[in-house]
């Protein structure tokens, strides 16, 4: 597809999501590691309202707050399948303007854009795109759908109880007490579909949960109550692939605090990134194994980094959560396991896209005739 000329990669970065800022730093990374040589990148910034920017510079100005429209558009090809960038001033008629993006690569963590979203949007242009396609991204935002498929698929996870808001108002002393007797305290309150630690609590009375499930209620009318790990270490493996996916070593994060929030993610914290795991080679093992089953249970693909739990004794691992678009900064987790695993950052971005154009054929030659 690119004799002559370079890749064109969609970055797509930004989006209305909580985790906005986060996505800006993971895509100013991907783009500066896309090779030049091999790709010519078209960034694509999403702002907070929904609208697109992808002339220019929309990285510039989506830091500096930009919500006007501007001057390029991206658009499905009205001549026939992919997304074309193109100028709004000169018209489709312009054929010239009509440059096609040849892989998308969704750099958006979070709900509209980490869930199915814009995976549904590319799959209708029928453009290939980096990660998991629409079931798979949108199970495993959706923390607990992921938790059901996940059980389903035999793999180990702390018990939970979810609830949309009309449930929860409409029998909150219940649910309260269901909570007690099944998960107890402390237990984590989290909204159901989002990312970063946003709008998490640890709740440790009934007076916290109440609060907890508010706060939680602000980001999503969907919400899940999950049994605490007590004292449990947390490791993660990076998966890479469609049909045959490959787990990474085992990275460990001991945060500075009690528990992954937000500022212990990414402000400026003391929090420690141990690449390889400090595991035995069996626990290890365990956990890589595990990684691959949860990734393929909820139909991943191309990428996922997998979050789990495991006892001091590394007896018990459970799976916390899958993150289909994980953070992609030079020094994130996602990456760093596979440069330690001995993929380097911008081998790794060539892989995600050739694994993006592979999975893209092999959907292509599917019959649609009956
Ligand atoms: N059930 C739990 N027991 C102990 N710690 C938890 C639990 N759930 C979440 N946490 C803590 O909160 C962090 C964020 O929760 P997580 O479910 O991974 O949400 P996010 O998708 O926002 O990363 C975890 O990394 C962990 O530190
Ligand atoms: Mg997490």
């Amino acid at each position: 597809m690119n004799e002559g000329r370079r890749i064109r990669v969609g970055v797509v970065f930004g989006g209305r999501s909580g985790e906005h800022e986060v996505s800006l730093r993971s895509a100013e990374s991907v783009m500066a590691a896309l090779d030049a040589e091999k790709y010519e990148v078209v960034p694509i910034g999403l702002t907070r309202q929904g609208g697109w920017l992808s002339s220019g510079d929309p990285m510039r100005a989506l830091k500096a707050g930009a919500e006007a429209l501007d001057e390029t558009a991206i658009v499905t090809n009205p001549r026939g399948g992919g997304l074309v960038t193109v100028s709004v001033s000169r018209g489709l008629e312009a054929r010239t303007a009509l440059e096609p993006i040849d892989v998308v690569f969704p750099v958006l963590h979070g709900p509209y854009g980490e869930d199915g979203t814009i995976q549904g949007l590319l799959e209708m242009a029928n453009v290939p795109y980096v990660g998991a396609g629409v079931l798979g991204s949108a199970l495993g935002m959706d923390k607990a759908m992921m938790k059901t498929v996940l059980r389903a698929a035999g793999l180990p996870v702390l018990d939970w109880v979810a609830f949309i808001e009309p449930q929860w108002h409409g029998a909150v002393e219940q649910t309260i007490v269901e909570i007690e007797a099944r998960l107890g305290y402390p237990c984590f309150v989290k909204p159901a579909n989002l990312g970063s630690s946003v709008g998490i609590t640890r709740a440790t009375d009934e007076s916290t949960l109440r609060q907890a499930v508010g706060l939680a209620l602000t980001y999503d009318r969907k919400v899940i109550v999950e049994r605490a790990a007590i004292d449990a270490r947390e490791v993660e493996c990076s998966v890479l692939g469609n049909d045959a996916p490959i787990a990474s070593v085992i990275g460990e994060v001991i945060p500075d605090r009690e528990w992954y929030d937000y500022e212990a993610k990414y402000a400026n914290s003391s929090t420690q990134l141990l690449i390889p795991a400090p595991l035995s080679a069996e626990a290890s093992d365990r956990t890589r194994a595990l990684a691959v089953t949860a990734f393929r249970a909820i139909e991943c693909a191309g990428m996922a980094r997998v979050d789990f739990f495991i006892s001091r004794d590394e007896s018990i691992v459970l799976v916390n959560e899958l993150n289909t678009i994980p953070g992609f900064t030079s020094i994130s987790m996602y990456p760093k396991l596979w440069e330690a695993s001995g993929l380097p950052y911008g081998r790794l971005l060539d892989r995600l896209i050739e694994l993006a154009i592979e999975r893209h054929d092999g959907r292509s030659r599917l019959r649609t005739d009956r």
